[in-house]
């Protein structure tokens, strides 16, 4: 069996690396479509080591007889088209902010909360949970099995390709100018992101919070418990891939470094990178392009009753985005979950 892939955004940051996890991961294609706007309509993108596919303008694209599209153009673009599809009879994965908090369309982290699939045929759309948001979940269901999370208080430290290939542009563009003494006006960013660090991503909400500070408290509890308390303050910083957090939590049960590393040790999707000696961690550059999120710096918060903090990294365009949707597509296709199955020729 194998299936009709539509990758919507696929010359973007995660649209790019969502071809390469579909290809890396052998899913089963017959075919696939790579769509984008109208400006790059007729533009190449790769596939695998020796496929081409020429993108096509996602306006006049025709979902019928596609059985799977994985969306990351933008939530605006997402709020027009992916319901289009997804009328169309193709199910659509999709990585933008869109239709995260809509109450009928699961939100989910495979290793977390795969139950949730359950009910994605009421929209025919299942949301991908922001970058920030998947990487601490990941961390955080095994503790919460054992531990029960009450409260988190979490800094971030998130790469400028959160912010798509612009934002990767601008990074490399002021960092070169201030090498001769310039400056570039910032344009994807608030302030210069070369050599500086921003506490702000994303708009402001009333509360003072910015919207990315807002989407991890609300996406925590909906993929893991709604009890769950988070605090998040959410800080871009001149790193071109991965994303970082310092994760401090306080759980309901008492809770030792010992257990915690045990229970984190046998979570799927999480390494334990934790040796108490110079460079006995992960950063984001030993991150880039691998599938875990990385645990590292684990001890007590003796400041709260029964605290931990931990440090925990991942590639946010993979784990992050590409990689977590297309494992939700993997377990559609195990749990034969795709109710339109048609025989393509391989
Ligand atoms: N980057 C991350 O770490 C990350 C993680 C999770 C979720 N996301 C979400 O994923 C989405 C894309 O992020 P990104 O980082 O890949 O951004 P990006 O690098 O700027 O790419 C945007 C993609 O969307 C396409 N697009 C823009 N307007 C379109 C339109 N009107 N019709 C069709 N396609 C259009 C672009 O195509 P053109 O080349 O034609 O402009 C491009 O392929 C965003 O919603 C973002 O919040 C990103």
């Amino acid at each position: 069996m194998s299936f009709r892939v539509a990758v919507v955004g696929a010359t973007g940051a995660v649209g790019r690396e969502i071809l390469k996890t579909l290809y890396e991961r052998n899913f089963p294609i017959a075919e696939v479509a790579a769509l984008a706007s109208g400006r790059s309509a007729g533009a190449q993108v790769s596939f695998g080591e020796d496929k081409v596919l020429t993108v096509k303008n996602l306006e006049k694209f025709d979902f019928t007889g596609w059985d799977i599209a994985l969306f990351s153009p933008g939530a605006s673009v997402s709020a027009i088209h992916a319901p289009r599809a997804a009328a169309a009879g193709c199910v659509v994965i999709d990585n933008t902010s869109q239709f995260r908090m809509d109450a009928d369309v699961p939100l989910v982290v495979p290793e977390v909360n795969p139950q949730a699939l359950a009910g994605f045929r009421e929209r025919n759309i299942i949301a991908n949970p922001n970058c920030s948001t998947i990487q601490m979940v990941v961390a955080l269901k095994p503790l919460h099995d054992k531990f029960k999370v009450k409260r988190v208080v979490v800094a971030t430290y998130q790469s400028v390709s959160g912010a798509g290939k612009e934002g990767m542009d601008e990074l490399l563009a002021n960092t070169k100018v201030h090498y001769v003494h310039d400056k570039n006006p910032p344009q994807v960013f608030q302030k210069d992101i070369a050599f500086n660090v921003i506490p702000q991503i994303d708009i402001f909400m009333e509360d003072g919070a910015t919207k990315e500070e807002w989407k991890m408290a609300v996406e925590t509890k909906k993929i893991l418990d709604p009890a769950i308390q988070v605090i998040a303050t959410c800080v871009r910083v001149p790193v071109f891939i991965g994303h970082a957090e310092a994760v401090h939590v306080e759980f309901e049960h008492p809770v030792s470094v010992n257990e915690a590393r045990t229970a984190l040790r046998h979570a799927p999707g999480v390494v334990v990178d934790d040796k108490r000696v110079d460079g006995g961690y992960t950063t984001p550059i030993e991150a880039q392009g691998e599938d875990a999120v990385f645990v590292s710096r684990i001890r007590k918060d003796p400041t709260v009753p029964n605290g931990l903090a931990f440090w925990c990294v991942s590639d946010n365009l993979r784990k992050g985005a590409a990689l977590n949707a297309v494992q939700i597509a993997e377990y559609l296709v195990a749990h034969d979950m795709l109710a339109r199955k048609i025989e393509h020729a391989a």
